[in-house]
């Protein structure tokens, strides 16, 4: 089945909204404090959707300069895999409309849920289409517009979250020196309440009553995901360095989801693992669950942190329980 192919990221691209929620502005909608905040997250602010932006307005822009930057028109795609738990419509996919919004008539489309490890998820999977010689062209999308279902009445969880969206445009490649090297995903159903919208879907469809009883908002058990958060990301930092056969010297930089900075210093602290190599751009975007990783990816490109040549890890966790990691050599 294997072709001989790898999959390499060819290009990257984001967009997060203009409107900004500071620390500030929280202090005026609930009770809470900058300092607080700050200490416990390392959040500042987040980008949040305006009216008329969604996951999938979002999604087009940051596809678009995904494929600006790999050098493809976005009817080149053969393959979209949209990350996302907060898609514009239940059906179809946010995947079927960025299709249509970008212009890619070829590409076979679909949405994939599992919240924050969506993206590298989706990564994943796309690799090995290319890598069996299925699919040229993949977009790979991390998106979401999680302010629409943030309960601003409690302080415990809406702090955290932020809009945003960002995708990479994979490509086979011959060249042994680049591409996807190791791909992990796992995921523990016991942990599903830890972190979940409990109604809107077939179990608990939207009336009156889950309206008034705020139960279409995200509920989130924080210190439980916290404890979890901790032991997956060390995990996973641990698992890919080890399965690419890597040291911390070998790695160039660690893209993990940004989720909170106390949890990423407490992981790779237990590894001795440095954090001046783990991007972290939290304080900026907050939590923009499946969209952080790419976001961050973008950054880290477009500033010249990581460039041809360097080998990033990508760590991820998030509701369901699910966690993932890649290795990359871009
Ligand atoms: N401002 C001020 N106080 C707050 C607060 C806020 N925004 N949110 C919670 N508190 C209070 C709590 O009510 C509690 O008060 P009490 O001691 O009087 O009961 C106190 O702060 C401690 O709460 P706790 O939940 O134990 O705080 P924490 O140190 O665990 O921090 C989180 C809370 C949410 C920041 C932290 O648990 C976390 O980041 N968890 C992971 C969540 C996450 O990442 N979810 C997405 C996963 S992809």
């Amino acid at each position: 089945m294997n072709s001989g192919l790898r999959a390499a990221i060819a290009g990257v691209g984001a967009y997060v909204p203009a409107k900004v929620l500071t620390n500030a502005d929280f202090e005026r909608m609930v009770d809470t404090s900058d300092e607080w905040i700050t200490k416990r997250t390392g959040i500042k602010e987040r980008h949040i959707a305006e009216e008329g932006e969604s996951t999938v307005s979002m999604a087009i822009e940051a596809s678009r300069r995904a494929c600006k930057n790999a050098g493809i028109e976005p009817g080149e795609l053969d393959m979209i895999a949209c990350a996302t738990i907060t898609p514009d419509t239940l059906c179809p996919s946010s995947a079927c409309y960025i299709q249509q919004g970008l212009g890619a008539p070829e590409a076979a489309v679909f949405d994939l849920s599992a919240a924050c490890s969506g993206f590298v998820y989706c990564l994943a999977i796309a690799r090995r289409f290319i890598e069996a010689g299925q699919f040229k062209n993949c977009l790979v999308i991390g998106a979401e517009t999680i302010s629409r279902f943030t309960d601003y009445e409690d302080r415990g969880s809406c702090i955290l979250f932020g809009d945003g969206a960002g995708a990479v445009v994979l490509k086979p490649t011959e060249d042994d020196a680049k591409g996807i090297r190791y791909t992990v995903m796992h995921a523990d159903g016991k942990g599903w309440d830890y972190i979940w919208i409990p109604a809107g879907g077939s179990k608990l469809p939207a009336s009156q009553q889950t309206v008034e009883q705020r139960l279409h908002y995200l509920k989130m058990r924080g210190r439980d995901v916290y404890k979890f958060a901790i032991e997956k990301m060390q995990w996973l930092l641990e698992d890919c360095m080890k399965a690419c056969d890597l040291t911390p010297d070998d790695v160039d930089l660690v893209v993990p989801h940004q989720v909170n900075i106390r949890i990423l210093k407490s992981a790779t602290e237990k590894l001795k693992f440095p954090m001046e190599k783990v991007y972290v751009n939290i304080d900026r975007y907050g939590n923009t669950s499946a969209a952080s990783i790419p976001i961050a990816l973008d950054e880290a490109v477009r500033s010249g942190r990581i460039g041809p040549g360097s080998t990033v890890l990508l760590i991820a966790f998030g509701a369901g329980l699910t966690w993932a990691g890649a290795v990359v050599k871009l």
